[in-house]
């Protein structure tokens, strides 16, 4: 029969070593590990989301969600990693300008990028979007075939668009599949416009953030009021955006809302904790150096 208890000394990972799996924005400094010096206990920056987790990235429409994993895909790719990105909403073709731009304002080669990323679009195929085990079945052939590290799927929400009641036997399929292939991986999930916005409450419930090890939580503030404009000290109708590790349980992380913004060139910049942009910019208006 087979075992199914261990003593805990029998369960030892194969590896303990936590590091980084560059995203190619500050994300990479919000995670942490602590390490024993002597005995004081110092933090190191990641570098990266954490090797071999699977995150959630959720946010109301037009966060930057996209953009995003758009970035860390060519980050990895340009590095020589194999990406598989799994399209649910952007047709592939929209996909390739999208990564070329990108590959272009950030200065990376973006013929060893298309070399490095595998793309599979479910957008234009109702087959995969409707039949998860068919869509497993050809991400697992990708990745044996193209022996790809790193997996983004934009959006899962799309794969149960119509069947919300399936979200979690839907997560929890891809999550245990991309632990089973190793893939460290970012699953972008929408929110419906009636959950709030800083919340890791997803189209699904919280279904997907109670499964994945981790949450990141894009939000977007319209500057709509004098007391928006006083505090951010922001033009009426301009829009601030927000970013927020909400969770993981893989590493450490930085628990603060960071402001950040997407460039003209549709890069990410993130800038800064929220209280520091804003004690900076009192500091400026109480007339601070
Ligand atoms: N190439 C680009 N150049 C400039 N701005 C861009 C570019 N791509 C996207 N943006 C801007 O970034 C913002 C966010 O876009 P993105 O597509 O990432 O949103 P999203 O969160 O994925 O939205 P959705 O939930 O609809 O998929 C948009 O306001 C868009 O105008
Ligand atoms: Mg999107």
């Amino acid at each position: 029969m087979k075992k199914r208890y261990f003593e805990l000394r029998e369960i030892s990972p194969s590896s303990e070593d936590v590091f980084g799996i560059p995203t190619g924005t500050k994300l990479d400094e919000m995670f942490y590990r602590v390490e024993k010096i002597g005995n004081r206990f110092i933090k190191r920056p990641l570098g990266g989301i954490p090797y071999l987790s699977i995150l959630n990235l959720t946010g109301i429409p037009d966060t930057g969600k996209s953009v995003l994993v758009e970035q860390f895909a060519i980050t990895q790719a340009s590095r020589g990693y194999r990406v598989l990105f799994v399209t649910v909403e952007n047709p592939a073709e929209f996909l390739y300008s999208a990564l070329k731009q990108k590959c272009n304002a950030l200065n990376m080669d973006f013929s060893k990028v298309e070399g490095n990323i595998i793309v599979i679009d479910v957008s234009q195929d109702d087959e995969l979007r409707e039949n998860p085990a068919e869509l497993i079945d050809t991400m697992a052939y990708a990745i044996k075939e193209k022996k790809t590290s790193v997996c983004v799927i934009d959006s899962i929400t799309g794969l149960y668009e119509h069947k919300e009641v399936m979200a979690r036997l839907i997560v929890r399929r891809f999550f245990n599949f991309l632990k089973k292939f190793k893939q460290t991986g970012i699953l972008v999930s929408q929110k419906r416009s009636t959950q709030a916005g800083e919340s890791a409450e997803a189209a699904g419930g919280l279904a997907v953030a109670h499964i994945v090890d981790g949450t990141i939580i894009l939000d977007k503030k319209l500057i709509d009021n004098r007391w928006d404009m006083n505090l951010y000290k922001l033009p009426l109708g301009s829009v601030l955006r927000t970013i927020r590790i909400d969770g993981c349980r893989l590493a450490l992380h930085d628990p603060e809302t960071w402001i950040f913004k997407i460039t003209e060139l549709g890069t990410i910049d993130i800038i800064s904790p929220l209280k520091e942009y804003i004690s900076e910019k009192e500091g400026v208006t109480h007339g601070g150096n």
